[in-house]
């Protein structure tokens, strides 16, 4: 990822960006502005004020018009669950039944999501929230553009902000890595737990259901399940024996 890229998407993330003096001489400026209609808002720009929280930020999604998008979307996705939920489920975008029903993970994908998180004991809106990188979908299900992520990045930034997560839990190489503000391959992502945004929030890297459904090898389906248990350790959930025998079973 160049670093022009990657210092917007931080920036879009309320992150301070600095570029080293000998490299540049001088404290990097703020990273160009979104190609897009108007420049991307700042994680602070779409806070609203505190006894809004929610309604406002849900009223500026629903009604955003920062990138193309909004011109091919049914309605945009804004995200659902348990807003005091420890663990945050971020995916890439909405598909074609996402758009149409107004909720992240309703498809095939998400029938899939639901059963993976059922096998560690949660289900949607109990304890869990599940958004998306980008609110709107992308027409063809094409992967979101850059200047789509920077426009959006800061409604999911506020959403953490409100959420307050324990642990993050990115699902598929799109959403890592725009999260991560990088082009390491998801294989090199998984396995260990990164720090993400301002609040350092704990993230976990894992595949997107939707691949799984098109990949049904089991060893996929093991690293799967090796996740799901990292997750559990990280969140001192206990694991039982029932869950570590599916681990087994799944590792073949
Ligand atoms: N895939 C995603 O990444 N998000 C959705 O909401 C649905 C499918």
């Amino acid at each position: 990822m160049d670093e022009a890229r990657k210092a917007q998407y931080l920036e879009a993330l309320g992150i301070d960006v600095w570029r080293s003096r000998s490299a540049a001489g001088v404290t990097a400026p703020a990273a160009p502005a979104a190609p897009a209609a108007r420049a991307a808002p700042a994680a602070s720009e779409v806070r609203a004020a505190p006894d809004e929280g929610w309604e406002a930020l849900r009223a500026a999604v629903r009604d955003c018009t920062q990138c193309s998008l909004h011109r091919t979307r049914t309605q945009s996705v804004f995200g659902v669950g348990d807003p005091r939920a420890e663990w945050l489920v971020i995916g890439e975008a909405p598909g074609a039944e996402e758009d149409r029903r107004g909720e992240p993970f309703v498809g095939r994908a998400g029938q899939l999501l639901d059963a993976m998180l059922a096998a560690i004991g949660l289900a949607r809106g109990r304890n869990v929230y599940i958004a998306n990188v980008l609110k709107s979908r992308p027409p063809g299900n094409r992967d979101p553009k850059p200047e789509e992520v920077a426009s959006c990045l800061p409604y999911l930034a506020r959403q953490i902000e409100l959420i307050r997560p324990v642990l993050i839990l990115a699902v598929g190489r799109i959403a890592a890595q725009n999260l991560l503000a990088t082009d390491l391959p998801l294989g090199r992502l998984r396995g260990r737990v990164h720090s993400f945004g301002p609040l350092n929030s704990p993230l976990v890297v894992t595949y997107h259901p939707a691949y799984l459904l098109r990949n049904q090898s089991l060893s996929e389906k093991r690293r799967v399940w090796e996740d799901m248990l990292q997750v559990m350790e990280r969140l001192g959930l206990p694991i039982s024996q029932k869950q570590r025998d599916y681990f087994l079973k799944s590792a073949g």
